[in-house]
């Protein structure tokens, strides 16, 4: 496995122009697709279903694509997304009932399975769960929209995180998302994180490999 991955959220990309935007920060060097699912109930904003997925798959993309679920219920979604070509899945334990069932049913699937807590959802949500998830996903911002800024007690938790995961040594990622720019990454990888999601960083710029190279540079000091 590459030990970095640098995943471009496209809920800042161009929506008229999706598959031509994806397939360019693609071409400009990102390794995942980032995907963020809202309903406008259990956060503020509504963006894209599984038929964004599908045709995202219908138009030649071949990379893999992160589903970040922030809908609540959330059991229903699950085997759609699967079947429109999500390659992990990952879900909000406040969405669900029953965290447990609903991870299996992304393994179930096919999908990885990820496991994300917002800034202030504490760590002993993982208590149960570690054996079934293939992704830690720490949230940097309140989910809800892109190009809000980093919170500063996210890397205490990175770190807490990382101690976990080595502890039990089984090979789970553990992704960072929101308010990921070129001159903070370098300090969430130091702190344990493996994976970063970048929205406003990436797509806000006129030229996305000079961001991905920048940050990949960054990420090798
Ligand atoms: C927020 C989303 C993020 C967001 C990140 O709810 O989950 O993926 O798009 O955007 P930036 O990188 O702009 O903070
Ligand atoms: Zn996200």
């Amino acid at each position: 496995m590459k030990n970095y991955l640098i995943a471009p959220s496209i809920l800042s990309a161009n929506f008229a122009k999706l598959g031509e935007d994806t397939q360019k920060v693609l071409n400009a060097g990102a390794d995942v697709i980032h995907f963020d699912v809202m309903d406008n109930h259990y956060v503020p904003n509504l963006t894209m279903g599984p038929m964004f997925c599908k045709a995202l798959r219908d138009y030649g993309i071949m990379a893999p694509i992160d589903v970040h679920l922030m809908v609540s219920p959330v059991d229903e979604l699950i085997p759609t997304f699967a079947k429109a070509g999500a390659s992990n899945i990952s879900i909000h334990p406040e969405a669900t009932l029953h965290l447990d069932r609903s991870l299996q049913l992304i393994k179930d699937h096919g999908c990885t399975a990820g496991i994300v807590l917002n800034p202030a959802t504490p760590l002993n949500c993982l208590d149960y769960v570690l054996d079934k998830v293939d992704i830690i996903l720490l949230m940097g911002v309140n989910p809800g929209f892109g190009g809000q800024s980093f919170i500063p007690h996210t890397l205490s938790k990175i770190k807490q995180v990382r101690e976990r995961i080595d502890q039990i040594g089984r090979d789970i990622r553990l992704e960072i998302d929101g308010g990921v720019k070129v001159d903070n990454i370098a300090e969430i990888a130091r702190a344990g994180a493996n994976m970063f999601v970048a929205g406003s960083a990436i797509f806000g710029a006129p030229d996305y490999k000079t961001v991905i190279d920048a940050m990949r540079l960054q990420l090798a000091m």
